[in-house]
């Protein structure tokens, strides 16, 4: 059974505001961390915490009288907006965050599922391969080992992408290490566009697949354009 969790059918009934919540208005977040799909996340810190029932999944029916609920449709389309806008809220300094009642492995499925907001095919791939290889295989080589040309020259040593700790995590982290750099590592908000950001950590994840076996779920023609495992292990980017 699938359903499209991404559009909105026609006549959806209105939510009415009952005052209910008039009192939250000028109130401060409480100091509270939950877990969300990128790790724990403090909500006094942030600036909009949207607050929404859940989102549904395409591959499985809406709970029934859902659409009949006002309000409850559309927490998808919400959030996809909110992902949308992402760039322009972080550039005007907006920390955003979602909550809802779903349980993590449910909000960690849907992060996963929609935060490459464009399919992932062989020409976002090779983009991302090129993007990554201009600006990240300085360090981090062309396989993702973390062996660089510019840490053979004594820079600090970045993490192989093949440990289990990186091969756990979803793509989004990737993009939001590029987006807000990570420890020693500088961000790259401004040397790469968020779409561009996508495109590198879907291919880091891809780097990921080359290296164990689940090389068959990389799409064959792009197998040919990986690099050897067995090229040497650092060489600086094409110029
Ligand atoms: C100037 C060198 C340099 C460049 C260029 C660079 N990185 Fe890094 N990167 C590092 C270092 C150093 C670390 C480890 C930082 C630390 O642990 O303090 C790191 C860590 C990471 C991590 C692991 C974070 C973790 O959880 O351990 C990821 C993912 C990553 N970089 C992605 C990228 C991507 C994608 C690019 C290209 C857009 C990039 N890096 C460009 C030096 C670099």
């Amino acid at each position: 059974m699938t359903h499209d969790v991404y559009t909105l059918p026609p006549n959806l009934p209105v939510p009415q505001d009952d005052g209910a919540a008039d009192h939250l208005l000028g109130l401060e977040l409480p100091d509270l961390v939950l877990e969300s799909s990128l790790g724990p996340v403090n909500v006094h810190d942030v600036d909009v915490l949207y607050v929404y029932p859940r989102t549904g999944r395409p591959d499985r029916p809406l709970l029934p009288g859902w659409d009949e609920t006002p309000g409850a449709r559309g927490c998808t389309p919400q959030s996809c907006a909110f992902r949308d806008a992402h760039g322009e809220l972080q550039a005007l300094g907006v920390r955003v965050a979602g909550l809802s009642a779903q349980p993590l492995e449910e909000q960690q499925e849907f992060a996963e599922r929609n935060r490459i907001p464009f399919p992932v095919n062989r020409a976002v791939l090779l983009r991302g391969q090129e993007r990554f290889n201009v600006y990240c295989s300085p360090c981090h080589g062309r396989l993702g080992n973390g062996l660089g040309m510019i840490v053979r020259r004594g820079l600090k040593r970045p993490p192989s992408y093949h440990i289990d700790r990186l091969r756990q995590v979803p793509v989004g982290y990737f993009y939001d290490v590029i987006t807000n750099g990570f420890g020693a590592m500088p961000d790259y908000a401004m040397q790469i566009a968020p779409r561009d950001r996508w495109s590198v950590a879907a291919y880091i994840r891809v780097l990921q697949y080359s290296q164990d076996d689940s090389i068959n779920d990389v799409p064959a023609e792009m197998r040919a354009e990986l690099p050897s495992p067995n090229a040497p292990a650092a060489q600086g980017p094409k110029q």
